[in-house]
């Protein structure tokens, strides 16, 4: 049995009527760029996250930068990010001309350490950018209190987290800002690129919004150099499509979890993550850690099972941070590069490919 690692065109099968006659009714209106598809996947977003509001823009990447903006980033500033996250949680920062200080993970849930986190705090730190890695939220209380006790700012990079919740509250909410990515593979995902802004305080939002359509208030009043970054109506109809499935589709994510977690606890020298107590992750990746990762790897593509590697070098060991001077060793995220292995997981997987990849790893060890 082959078994993907996602699979968009079952992901698509469900939604593609309503998703038809949603695209047919934006040729009738051509509303292209922020029309009402917009607005209904704004608004949506916003409630089932009770967040006070959300700003569409053009992908993940743009939302952190933007975010980064209307939280007032400068140059030189330092900002608080795990070693161990996609680029784009560094570049954000480094776009601005701002200091990425990379922070260690903690080896059970690989995110931010608040240990090593609150030992790297100076006098340039202006705030943290916490990314909630696999959609398992990274210890927002811990993290929280040390913002407090130094007067940073929170920042999520929830783009691998949608529907995740700490402490009963959700992700996207709980810092000064959130960003978002809708890339097709994110448990919302749309079918191009797509990105929001989120959070609790409508004035930082509204600079959001400013900022990604050219600094505007009002049409052609600038006040600042801004950019064009806006959601496409069509990328919008898409994720309204699929919005309604997300609660379902995290709870499936859920299930599967708990079979991997059943079938290869205990198997070989396989580490399992753990979930923080009041955490709910919605496993965008189902991460395993091994000191034979690449063995394994091979082993499943050989019985048709497509597995990935998120992240094989932290962030701090790219070559695009040569440029940047030495970086000083961040030995846990450096120890996750090299084990990590992710399993296929996604909602329309059948019981038959999870038992498939549950077998297919336990052959390896046998
Ligand atoms: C943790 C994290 N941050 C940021 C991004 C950037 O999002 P995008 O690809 O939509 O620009 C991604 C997406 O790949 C991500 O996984």
């Amino acid at each position: 049995m082959n078994v993907p690692p996602i699979d968009l065109s079952r992901a698509h099968g469900r939604i593609a009527s309503q998703l038809a006659e949603r695209f047919a009714g934006i040729f009738q209106t051509t509303s292209f760029v922020l029309g009402p598809e917009v607005k209904e996947l704004e608004e949506g977003f916003a409630r089932f996250l009770g967040a006070a509001g959300c700003v569409g823009v053009g992908n993940g990447t743009d939302a952190l930068v933007l975010a980064l903006r209307a939280l007032g980033l400068q140059r030189g500033d330092e900002v608080l990010l795990p070693a161990f996250s996609f680029f784009a949680t560094a570049e954000a920062v480094l776009l601005l001309e701002g200091v990425p200080v990379f922070v260690d993970v903690e080896p059970t849930t690989l995110n931010l350490d608040p240990a090593d986190a609150a030992a790297k705090v100076t006098a340039k730190t202006v705030g943290v950018l916490g990314v909630h890695l696999y959609g398992r939220p990274f210890d927002v209380t811990a993290i929280e209190a040390l913002c407090a006790r130094h007067e940073l700012w929170l920042l999520e990079d929830a783009a691998q987290a949608h529907g995740a919740t700490w402490q009963g509250r959700s992700v996207g909410t709980l810092g000064q800002l959130a960003a978002w990515s809708f890339y097709p593979t994110k448990n919302l995902g749309c079918f191009g690129d797509g990105g929001a802004v989120t959070g609790p305080d409508a004035g930082l939002l509204a600079r959001v919004r400013s900022l990604a359509n050219h600094g505007q208030a009002g049409r052609y009043n600038h006040l600042e150099v801004g950019t064009n970054s806006r959601l496409d109506s069509f990328q919008a109809a898409v994720l309204n499509c699929r919005l309604p499935l997300l609660a379902a589709d995290n709870a499936r994510r859920r299930e599967i979890a708990r079979s991997y977690a059943a079938g290869l606890a205990g198997v070989g020298d396989l580490r399992l993550l753990a979930d923080p107590p009041g955490s709910a992750a919605v496993y965008h990746q189902y991460t395993v850690r091994t000191a034979r990762r690449d063995g394994l790897q091979e082993h499943l593509r050989q019985q048709g099972i497509t597995s990935s590697v998120h992240y094989p070098v932290a962030l701090h060991q790219l070559p695009a941070m040569a440029p940047f001077g030495p970086q000083p060793a961040v030995p846990e995220a450096e120890a996750a590069a090299r084990e990590v292995l992710c399993l296929p997981i996604f909602p329309e997987m059948t019981d038959d490919e999870v038992a498939a990849v549950v077998t297919g790893v336990r052959a390896y060890y046998r």
